[in-house]
């Protein structure tokens, strides 16, 4: 049987023919293909993701083609935070515990659980190789862009937490459908579930009320792992396996942060800023003795929240712009402006005077027509778009800020800054620096890492041993509350400005 294989990357496209059964990463550098695979495709590292259209990521060198398909080669920047990722990433031994012994050939998965997407990694626990990936919007959504909406949700209405739990839970059962129709994958072979994610995020999942989290002293229910039996949340999969929600430090660093900070390998290093700017902003600073962390409510607008024309990174969200023009999402017409293309105008405003370093703009700035657009009417930037981006960038720089007052440290004597999270995926640096969004005193520090916390929940899934790394962060963590420090009104006043 022969099938067809259509072979897109980001400067050419071709369509191959093969046999049923063969590999599919051999078939794209067989035609002259780039793809990064730093493990040599012995389906160790992960890294060698493609994207399959209209089915969610695989990882090549496990993949044997058993139908026609389209392939999506990463583009250059996907490959650079993939080999980010793995070159910042440690290592674990295989030892995925008890779950794994329930079946003679167990997968389990390992997840984030954002605000905004949820990516599960589906693994096989006899090798910890990861088979293949799918990311989802978090249908809470509806429900408010940020945790506190959702909080705020639940705290009206009585069965409004059930209500969320329930929809996490549909979503994560379509992800193991999905998993499903592939070949040899029955959801009985799942056998255990590593969650990272941010504490309302768990408290939602596990059914337990997160209103503290929204109250002084900010205190969630719980931060200790946690390990639920999957068939408690009526999770298809096998009925013994259990779901390992990992630990967070406080109400507002999470498990996510500490799972991505457990990730890092931080052997040659006295000491790092992490950042992930998500829907929250965290930020911490770490140290071979000590972990100083902060959060701030830096993300929303990066997400499209409060910004006119802002959107996610939806197809024909502008994602990119200079003075060589507009670049969006699936190259389609523009309809809206998602954080990265946020992050590139406003740099581009500031770089040509149009916006002055107090923030003012005389008259809202068209960043792309209606006449190219597709809608009807032009995309701009107005003047409150750019308070917005002001009062986000004014946060994250007075978070690292107090972070530094804090620990006795400065810039100089930092050795790395890795940006964690979806929208740090896609951020260019240079004009992150330039809007004050990251630290210039960084620049050529800077490593993008894509979404730590999924690999560190990736990590906690393969090893039972790995959990001594997460107690570690956590025990070392010290969370410093921003509302509560005297000098962040000033140090968010003084970094609102921009600074060409
Ligand atoms: S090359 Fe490492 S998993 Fe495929």
């Amino acid at each position: 049987m022969e099938y067809t294989v259509n072979i897109i990357s980001s400067d050419k496209r071709k369509a191959v023919r093969c046999q049923a059964g063969d590999n599919l990463q051999k078939l794209i550098k067989s035609n002259g293909f780039w793809i990064y695979t730093p493990c040599g495709g012995k389906g160790k590292c992960g890294k060698c993701r493609v994207t399959l259209a209209g089915k969610g990521s695989v990882t090549s060198c496990l993949y044997n083609v058993n139908e026609d398909i389209t392939v999506i080669l990463p583009d250059k920047r996907e490959m650079s935070i993939l080999s980010g990722q793995y070159e910042s990433s440690i290592d674990v031994p295989l030892s995925p515990g008890d779950d794994s012994l329930l079946v003679p050939d167990p997968l389990g998965f390992a997840i984030d659980i954002g605000t905004t997407t949820v990516v599960s990694h589906l693994t096989d626990l006899t090798d910890g190789s990861v088979i293949a990936t799918w990311s989802h919007l978090n249908p809470q959504s509806v429900h408010g862009a940020d945790v506190i909406s959702r909080i705020n949700y639940c705290m009206d209405k009585p069965e409004a937490l059930q209500e969320m739990q329930t929809m996490i839970i549909q979503s994560l059962n379509e992800v193991i459908s999905k998993a499903a129709l592939m070949p040899g994958i029955d959801s009985d072979r799942i056998t255990k579930f590593s969650i990272a994610g941010n504490p309302t995020m768990l408290h939602l999942l596990a059914a337990v009320d997160p209103k503290s989290i929204a109250l002084a002293p900010f205190k969630p229910a719980f931060t200790a792992c946690r390990i639920i039996p999957a068939a408690d949340l009526n999770l298809n999969c096998n009925k013994k396996a259990n779901i390992h929600l990992l630990p967070s430090v406080s109400g507002y660093v999470g498990a996510d942060i500490v799972a991505g900070i457990a990730s890092v390998d931080d052997t040659e290093l006295n000491s790092y800023l992490y950042i992930d700017i998500g829907t929250n902003g965290e930020i911490a600073l770490v140290t071979s003795d000590k972990i100083w962390a902060c959060a701030t409510a830096a993300g929303p607008a990066f997400e499209g929240a409060n910004i006119s024309c802002g959107s996610g990174a939806f197809a024909g969200a502008i994602s990119r712009y200079s003075r060589a023009g507009v670049g969006t999402i699936a190259d389609q017409k523009p309809v809206s402006i998602c954080g990265s293309g946020l992050v590139d105008i406003i740099s581009y405003m500031v770089q040509e005077s149009v916006i002055t370093p107090n923030g003012n703009l005389t008259q809202p700035y068209i960043v792309s027509g209606s006449k190219s657009n597709g809608i009807d009417s032009d995309i701009v930037i107005t003047q409150q778009d750019v308070r917005e981006v002001q009062l986000a960038k004014g946060a994250v720089a007075a978070g690292i800020s107090i972070l530094l007052k804090r620990s006795g440290y400065s810039f100089d004597s930092i050795d790395k800054l890795f940006l964690a999270g979806g929208f740090g995926n896609y951020l260019d640096i240079d004009n992150a620096m330039r809007i004050g969004l990251l630290p210039v005193e960084m620049s050529g520090k800077i490593i993008q890492i894509g979404n730590a916390a999924g690999t560190g929940a990736l990590l906690a899934l393969k090893s039972q041993k790995h959990a001594d790394n997460l107690k570690r962060v956590v025990d070392k963590t010290d969370y410093i509350e921003l509302s509560y420090e005297e000098d962040f009104a000033l140090e968010f006043a003084m970094n609102m400005s921009f600074h060409e």
